[in-house]
């Protein structure tokens, strides 16, 4: 198959290679000639493993190439991929600025009828009206179908997850263009679930909503654990045992952040809200993470009083590890709070300190160093469970920081071997840990 991908961010881009992987001949465009420019040198505009070694395998092979006009990329195409951005707008719902956009280009562009498979995470109904869109306004009367296939890939292995998901959800109207669209994924291996366009577009939110809602849920029992003595970790793995339950995103901690969750649970509650709904449930999940993500600054208040003049080493800036990407991370909120309070930030993460530059107060100090970071700090704040941070020998702590303090928003740390530390130590849903003689 001839297939055109619109729009080279995550999703975008890592379709657009895996498609070309599994030996469809795809052509990616992006507006931007900057990274169109990088693209084509065979260096990925994103940090996601395994992507620059299929990006430059698949353009050797010819079965991969990058564009920014769109004539070029869609003039030949027998399947047209959107995959731009649903940015969240000022009232929580998603805006569809991108995707009209893209719909325009095609129907300026195409010379045939083509298939248009909607990526992006996009409210119910939009495929319907972007089907409508194109179709007016395309030359000489061409007609196109439609399909939505949402994306479940997870920053930092969307590789993996592109080739190992448990489904591929294709919605359509017309079962000949499923079947075209079972054909192109067959080779993934993935189950395939084919349903009509706007249980499709649900599903999708509907994951991400009920993602969201277990990882609020373990974070409300974990703060519950903390008022009983009970440990979150271990009432997890308790009640993960339980199939119907299930262990994954049971992992308590300072909320969830990304590109994702927070902007696909507000469009949710703004969607049913469109339609006289109260998705009363939806709004507790979104409130309870708002709060969660400041939870360390409590406790830290309530240990230090003050934190005028105090030295505080964020460690960690990313939402979650294995990614620069900063949106919606915890960081975002904790770091200008901190300032706020008078305190010295000295910030590290692996590989987000570039994008943190551009979006945080220029009085933190960043570093790509951890001991950098802790070198004569009054406390540490763990936002990021980065493998280097879960890593560390416990004795760092005492040994480079003023007094060994670690608010750790990741549970990062087994408590018995805390225990054996000289750690003052306060965690999400599990006691705190204050060697003897400081109590
Ligand atoms: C998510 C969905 O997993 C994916 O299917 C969808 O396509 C996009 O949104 P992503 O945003 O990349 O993917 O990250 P994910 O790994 O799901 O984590 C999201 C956030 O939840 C992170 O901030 C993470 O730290 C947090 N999280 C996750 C928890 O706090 N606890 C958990 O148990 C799991």
């Amino acid at each position: 198959m001839r297939i055109a991908v619109i729009g080279t961010g995550y999703v975008g881009l890592v379709t657009g290679v895996a498609l070309s992987e599994i030996g469809h001949a795809v052509t990616c465009i992006d507006i931007d000639p900057k990274k169109v420019e990088r693209l084509n040198q065979g260096e990925p505009t994103i940090y996601e493993p395994g992507l620059q070694e299929l990006i430059q395998k698949n353009m050797a092979n010819h079965r991969l190439a990058f564009t920014s006009k769109h004539k070029i990329g869609l003039e030949d195409a027998q399947v047209v991929y959107i995959a731009v951005g649903t940015p969240q707008r000022p009232d929580g719902s998603a805006n569809l600025d991108y995707v009209e956009q893209a719909a325009c280009d095609i129907a300026k562009n195409i010379s045939r009828p083509v298939i248009v498979v909607i990526k992006s995470t996009v409210p119910v109904g939009t495929n319907f009206h972007i089907k409508r869109l194109i179709n007016g306004a395309t030359k000489d009367g061409i007609q196109i179908d439609i399909a939505s296939n949402p994306e479940f890939l997870r920053e930092g292995s969307a590789v993996e997850d592109t080739f190992n998901g448990n489904r591929i959800v294709i919605g359509t109207e017309n079962p000949a263009a499923a079947d075209i669209l079972e054909e192109i994924n067959r080779p993934f291996g993935i189950p395939i679930l084919k349903t009509d366009l706007a249980s499709s577009e649900m599903i999708k939110y509907a994951s991400n909503a009920f993602l969201a809602t277990k990882i609020s849920f373990i974070n409300e029992i974990a703060n519950i654990c903390e008022e009983l003595g009970a440990n979150v970790n271990e009432v997890a793995r308790g009640m993960g045992l339980d199939h119907r339950i299930g262990s994954k995103f049971l992992k308590a901690g300072i909320g969830y952040g990304g590109s994702c969750f927070p902007k696909d649970t507000n469009a949710l509650v703004q969607l049913a809200g469109n339609h006289d709904h109260e998705f009363n449930l939806l709004k507790s999940v979104i409130e309870v993470n708002n709060h969660q993500q400041v939870l360390l600054i409590d406790k830290i208040l309530s240990r230090f009083g003050t934190l005028k003049g105090k030295k505080v080493a964020v460690l960690g800036l990313a939402f979650k590890p294995n990614t620069d990407d900063l949106r919606e991370s915890p960081a975002l909120v904790l770091i200008p709070k901190l300032a706020e309070l008078g305190a010295e930030i000295t910030a590290y993460d692996p590989i987000a300190v570039t994008n943190a530059e551009k979006r945080l107060d220029e009085r933190v100090t960043y570093t790509e160093n951890v001991t950098e970071a802790l070198r004569g700090a009054d406390c540490a704040v763990i936002v990021t469970d980065w493998e280097d941070i879960r890593r560390l020998d416990l004795s760092i702590y005492s040994r480079l920081m003023k007094r060994p303090i670690v608010f750790d928003g990741r549970n990062c740390y087994n408590l018995s071997k805390v225990k054996k530390s000289a750690l003052e130590y306060y965690s999400i849903g599990r006691p705190s840990q204050i060697p003897e003689l400081i109590q």
